[in-house]
């Protein structure tokens, strides 16, 4: 996966009018602040500091969420959103991802509560094709209703919100929310949890869960001391490779996610949550299933089954749907 080249030539501009070693300073600092969010006190707040995080986040943020909005349209192919809510825009990453999933979308309502940060995601997005924005500098705390969306999104900014608060936040996001609801968050046991927080409270609430959970019962992952997450992997532009002072032409972001829907989707049998093990003549796969997750060994013999075990991968779904020949070795 590469960045869109129109916003990775708007990232260039805009990083090439910074000080490269200011630059460099200020996203290593915002990288440790970070690590230490969750109280909802601000995080960003001068223009080098945003243009520090479209820098250094905004290519692993943007694989996410193009990564995430993948599942959902396989989850409801004929899902076309036309409004889009993206709360805590940031630099603007979830509006691109959405844009190359959905030529359907004509609008994006993006709220962003710091001032530094929503003039760099307008001023990465001026002149692009995209569909209109209307840029909001808003607490989401401070706003009773939120514009009713097809699609209501919040990248890596529901575990930013104060814990008291998140219950309201959702209730907020999830009213608004026509269509779907997607959370995305660092794929971390940190991250999952926030994810899980959220999960319990949309159940309460009657949504569909279409990705990744095949089930609505507890997380199995949870219970068993893990964490449910994922990566995509990014083709590192120049300028992070030159910031992160790394050789690697790639990154892999790691991230959890949920995505709730008004509607059902396209039932799944199982969720693959690990990168499946690949032996001579047998694979093993690690699914989230409704009987919590089992551990499947495919074999050459099971052809059928072998096929579709070697194009799976971490974060597909499992849906195998054997033939009286294939016998399926399955084991808690
Ligand atoms: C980690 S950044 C994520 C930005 C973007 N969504 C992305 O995925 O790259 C979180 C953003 O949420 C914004 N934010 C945090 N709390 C907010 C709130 N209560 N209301 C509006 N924006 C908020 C922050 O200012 C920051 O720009």
């Amino acid at each position: 996966m590469q960045l869109p080249t129109t916003l990775q030539n708007a990232l260039e501009r805009m990083i090439a009018s910074q000080p490269a070693s200011a630059l460099e300073r200020t996203a290593l600092q915002l990288s440790a602040r970070y690590r230490g969010t969750g109280s909802g006190a601000p995080v960003i707040a001068t223009t080098l500091e945003a243009v520090a995080y479209a820098a250094w986040r905004m290519p692993g943020t943007y694989a996410a969420l193009r990564a995430v909005f993948r599942r959902l349209a396989e989850v409801q192919p004929d899902f076309t959103p036309k409004r889009m809510l993206d709360i805590g825009a940031g630099s603007g990453a979830a509006i691109w991802a959405a844009t190359e999933q959905w030529p359907s979308l004509q609008q994006v309502v993006a709220i962003e509560r710091q001032p530094a940060m929503a003039r760099i995601g307008k001023q990465l997005t001026a002149n692009a094709d995209l569909p209109t924005i209307v840029w909001q500098q808003q607490d989401v705390l401070t706003m009773d209703r939120l514009a009713e969306s097809d699609l209501v999104v919040a990248g890596y900014v529901y575990g930013e919100i104060e814990p008291t608060a998140r219950i309201l936040v959702l209730s907020r996001l999830w009213k608004a929310a026509g269509g779907a609801l997607v959370l995305v968050e660092p794929g971390t046991p940190t991250g999952h949890t926030t994810i899980l927080h959220a999960r319990s409270e949309l159940i309460k609430r009657n949504a569909y869960l279409l990705a990744p959970c095949p089930h609505t019962a507890a997380c199995p992952l949870a219970e068993g001391n893990d964490w449910c997450h994922f990566a995509q992997r990014i083709a590192r532009p120049v300028f992070l490779r030159r910031l992160k002072a790394a050789e690697a032409p790639f990154e892999d972001e790691k991230f959890a996610y949920l995505i709730a829907s008004r509607h059902e989707g396209k039932p799944i049998d199982g969720r693959i949550v690990r990168h499946p093990i690949i032996h001579s003549g047998r694979i093993e796969l690690q699914v989230c299933t409704t009987q919590g997750i089992q551990f499947i060994t495919v074999t050459r013999s099971q052809k059928p089954l072998w096929r579709q075990a070697r194009t799976s991968e971490w974060g597909d779904h499992w849906s195998p749907h054997p033939t009286e020949d294939d016998s399926i070795t399955a084991e808690r």
